[in-house]
């Protein structure tokens, strides 16, 4: 093995950056060239990548955003784009390829693995922290923090006027990042794509909480929850109860970007090299995972198969400790 290619693909996430770095700089250690694939799969079908060396990746463990650049391209999804992409792979010399994205990404990799033989390695990069196979994905700690400070200051607010906000975070599919930041945060209620609940028991909530004293609240809400984010609940709240007052914050896309925290990039950091060592040893159709502290490969297909479920346990305790 000489040369491998490198690829960031779907939503991007704070640590993507890290990763880059981690591989190019592995790579590097032990011989061997890095293609940087511009734009994920898209690029790949296009013909954009370019040689990457450890100097082009100074400075940017602490940035957001990925080099790279990222996207999402129906192309692949048709075997026509993925032979154009496998030739393009071809082309340039590349005999493996580490791919940083979702487990769409990984659907990806595993076809270009399957049809085509080409060795790839997956590194778990998503904000929502919704693939199997691993406790954290990278960009899931950087994310749940900046919602975490953003609840923080809606509090402040809320708190001075006596509020209900209901704030809305990311997760179409998963509310992962809404329960974790809605604990830390001390949020009164917390609305998940994985459990449905009533208007009506929300309303009963709130004035279960005004009977215990409270003049304030604040109601996180997964984007993907059965209401279809915080707007429509806020006005179903306020169409049906005494709580005509309420405010929406949409936390949207600034938890995506950001500086990674340290736990995003040491875990990218690690799992960088963890994967260009995978490929060296032979290793294809595997994505890198963590479990307590130790870094795992795993088939790619336990990314969407054995996806993670928090325990529902947790919100049960939000709703104990929303007295
Ligand atoms: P993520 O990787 O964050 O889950 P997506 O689901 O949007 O993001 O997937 C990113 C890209 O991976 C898609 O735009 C597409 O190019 C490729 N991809 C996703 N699913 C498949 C699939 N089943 N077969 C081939 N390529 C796929
Ligand atoms: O998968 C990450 C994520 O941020 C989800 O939480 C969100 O639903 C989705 O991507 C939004 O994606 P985009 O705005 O890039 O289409």
């Amino acid at each position: 093995m000489k040369r491998i290619g490198l690829l960031t693909s779907g939503g991007d996430a704070p640590g993507m950056n890290a990763a880059i770095r981690a591989v190019v700089r592995a790579a590097t250690c032990h011989g061997l060239e890095v293609m940087g694939i511009e734009r994920g799969y898209k690029g790949m079908i296009e013909g954009t990548a370019r040689l990457l060396g450890p100097r082009d990746v100074s400075g940017i463990i602490s940035r957001g955003g990925t080099i790279l650049y990222t996207a999402r391209c129906h192309r692949f999804m048709e075997r026509a784009g993925r032979e154009q992409a496998a030739a393009n792979l071809k082309q340039w010399g590349i005999d493996g390829l580490v791919v940083i994205g979702g487990d769409g990404s990984y659907q990806g990799a595993e076809k270009l693995h399957n049809e085509f033989g080409i060795r790839c390695i997956g590194l778990p990069g998503t904000i929502d922290n919704d693939i199997g196979g691993t406790d954290y994905t990278i960009g899931f700690d950087t994310a749940i923090n900046t919602a975490m400070e953003a609840i923080d200051r809606i509090r402040d607010t809320a708190h001075s006027h006596d509020r209900i906000f209901f704030v809305e975070v990311m997760g179409r599919r998963s509310g992962y990042v809404a329960m974790i930041s809605g604990i830390a945060g001390g949020a009164e209620d917390i609305l998940l794509p994985e459990a449905e609940t009533t208007v009506e028991a929300l309303i009963e909530r709130l004035r279960d909480g005004q009977q215990l004293g409270k003049k304030s609240s604040i109601i996180i809400v997964a984007e993907g929850c059965q209401y279809g984010g915080a707007m429509v609940l806020a006005k179903r709240v306020s169409d049906q109860s005494e709580y005509k007052d309420n405010r929406v914050t949409v936390i949207g896309h600034l938890q995506r970007g950001g500086s990674p925290t340290a736990f995003d990039r040491v875990l990218a950091s690690r799992m960088g090299v963890h994967a260009v060592e995978a490929l060296l040893a032979g290793e294809s159709g595997k994505m890198v995972g963590v479990s307590g502290q130790q870094l795992q490969l795993r088939p790619l297909s336990d990314a969407w198969e054995q996806r993670t479920r928090f325990d529902m346990e947790l919100l049960r305790v939000a709703h104990v400790l929303s007295v």
